[in-house]
């Protein structure tokens, strides 16, 4: 069967990812100078367009991905299979997601109404990607062998082309927004892209720049990143490791505490990943200098289930946060002339 597609190729859909808005955050930190990068104004409505629109273009480029002939195909906890369903959608592939079951209600029903065809495993919420711990994986792998040719799989866990998203995108980005000022980049690890990509950039810019690792306790619910000890780590993180300087382990409760202080302070309704942030550089503030930057993946859109099911906010809660931080901006308007400037709703 053939998809309708509304956009030629995947380098159209790239040029339209990144240059996300960096924001002051004047009240939570008041001693310092703390910027988020907010990742939520991306297409698609997180940090993951970016590697989603980096691989299916290079797939395209590389001849692996072909209109009418190639079926997507990716294990993912969320982020990426929204970013690649929403695109795939745009261009008219087929995609199929294997999902960890316990991933939330809502993100679930976005890959549905973008089209994806999804199956659900018992895994984790952030796939492992040790031999023989991962069904999402193991299950991708098999459709793809025994259907030579009619898949492409992104791999966001070894495809350098997720890395590179960051270190053309999201690093020049933040050096510029600073004016070189940055003294520090803090966000999460999932595959590993965002952290090498942005520190690879950054510390060839300034290797004194300090890059920090949230990362959560083991047995978390932060959707999106990764505890190292209780999972092997990708290898595309594996290949850069050598750019994080400090990695700060944080629970649940903290991360969740975090995102309720946002809230009441900033008027920022962020997803639990921010959270962790947040409470990493809680634990290291006072060691930061410059500017500190933090990486805000995604927004509260998706975890009212989430917040629901671990008391941050009752439904009925979380339904009025949401309308009045009117933060759900999927498109933004943002000068690079001035990173003071709020995320703008269109
Ligand atoms: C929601 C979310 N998912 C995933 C990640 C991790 O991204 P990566 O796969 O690049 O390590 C982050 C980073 O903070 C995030 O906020």
């Amino acid at each position: 069967m053939q998809v309708q597609s509304d956009v030629s190729n995947a380098e159209e859909i790239v040029k339209n990812v990144g240059n996300t808005p960096l924001v002051r955050l004047n009240k939570l930190f008041e001693q310092k100078e703390i910027y988020a990068k907010i990742e939520w104004c991306n297409p698609s409505g997180s940090v993951k367009a970016r590697p989603a629109s980096w691989m299916l273009n290079e797939g395209e480029k590389d001849g692996n991905l072909v209109r009418d002939k190639t079926t997507v195909i990716e294990p993912t906890s969320g982020n990426t299979g929204v970013a690649l369903s929403h695109f795939a959608k745009s261009l008219g592939y087929k995609i199929e997601l294997a999902v960890p079951e316990r991933m939330s209600d809502e993100t679930k029903d976005i890959l549905k109404t973008n089209g994806a065809k999804l199956l659900e495993t018992e895994d984790d919420l952030c796939p492992r990607v040790g031999p023989g711990t991962d069904q999402a994986i193991a299950l991708a792998s098999a459709l793809i062998k025994n259907h030579p040719g009619e898949y492409y799989s992104p791999d966001q866990y070894n495809n350098d082309a997720n890395f590179r998203s960051h270190y053309h995108g999201t690093g020049p980005e933040i050096w510029k927004a600073t004016n070189g000022k940055v003294g520090a980049f803090i966000t999460g690890i999932g595959t590993g892209g965002t952290i090498t990509g942005v520190g690879t950039y950054l510390k060839e810019k300034n290797p004194n720049i300090k890059i920090i690792a949230a990362e959560p306790q083991k047995d978390h619910n932060i959707q999106g990143l990764r505890n190292l000890e209780e999972s092997e780590k990708p290898e595309l993180l594996k290949r850069r490791m050598q750019v994080i300087d400090e990695k700060i382990t944080v629970t649940d409760k903290e991360s969740f505490d975090m995102i309720k202080q946002l809230v009441s302070t900033e008027n920022l309704f962020a997803g639990p990943s921010t959270g962790s942030v947040l409470a990493a550089l809680n634990k290291t503030i006072g060691e930061l200098e410059g500017k500190i930057v933090l990486l805000f993946g995604d927004n509260a859109a998706k975890y009212k289930s989430i917040y629901s099911k671990f008391g941050v906010y009752s439904e009925e809660e979380f339904e009025k946060k949401l309308i009045e931080s009117n933060n759900n901006c999927f498109t933004c308007t943002y000068s690079n002339d001035n990173p003071e400037d709020l995320c703008k709703l269109n």
